[in-house]
């Protein structure tokens, strides 16, 4: 795997500094309102699986799959839920845990579809921020680090399903692009 890689982005060091850094501000945030995590699969679960072990409170978690109709994965904005959230969040205090934030348009809808649930408020944690592919308004509350235009894997995120097991963020070869097909975020 390692001779895929072109350049590690974050090292896992990094990742792990800012993942308790983020857990401090939300622990403090979030004292006492006994908070529901909510990870969005399955770019999420690596990133949540760190951060809710530094949360020294009480909380739940629990999770959502959307996948975006069209061939590249997130431009349609046209989203199916293949899984739902299990728990019902009226009342209570939501925080979307994210991947990553690129156009945009998964998280403006999913925040759209929690706020219909009329959760106590509700949040957003998001490990990487894309901020010059943005499509549509999206923001997080809580923001691991901000990168420019590139597809990133590793520490959750995929490209192909494969590298998500990989403990830091970083750039693939070329190669590996153009041997399975471009990442879907690049075709534009
Ligand atoms: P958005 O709807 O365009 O903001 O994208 C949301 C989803 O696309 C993220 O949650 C990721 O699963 C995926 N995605 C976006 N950029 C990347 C990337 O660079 N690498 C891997 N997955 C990505
Ligand atoms: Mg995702």
């Amino acid at each position: 795997m390692m001779s895929d890689i072109k350049e590690i982005l974050i090292s896992a060091e990094q990742i792990q500094a800012k993942v308790r850094e983020l857990a401090e501000r939300i622990g403090r945030d979030y004292r006492d309102k006994n908070p529901v995590l909510v990870g969005v699969l399955n770019g999420a679960f690596v990133f949540l699986a760190d951060l809710m072990r530094h949360l020294d409170m009480p909380c739940k978690v629990d999770f959502v799959s959307w996948s975006s109709y069209g061939k590249d994965t997130s431009s349609s904005g046209v989203f199916r839920i293949m899984k739902d959230l299990e728990s019902n969040v009226e009342s209570k205090h939501v925080l979307i845990v994210e991947d990553i934030i690129d156009t945009g348009l998964t998280l403006h809808y999913l925040l759209d579809n929690i706020r219909a649930r009329k959760p106590a408020s509700v949040r957003v944690a998001a490990l990487l921020d894309k901020p010059s592919r943005r499509r549509i308004e999206a923001e997080a509350d809580y923001l691991g680090f901000q990168i420019a235009d590139h597809f990133v894997v590793g520490y959750g995120l995929d490209f192909a399903q494969h590298y998500r097991n990989l403990p830091f963020i970083a750039i693939l070869k070329s190669e590996i692009y153009a041997g399975r097909g471009t990442p879907p975020d690049e075709l534009e």
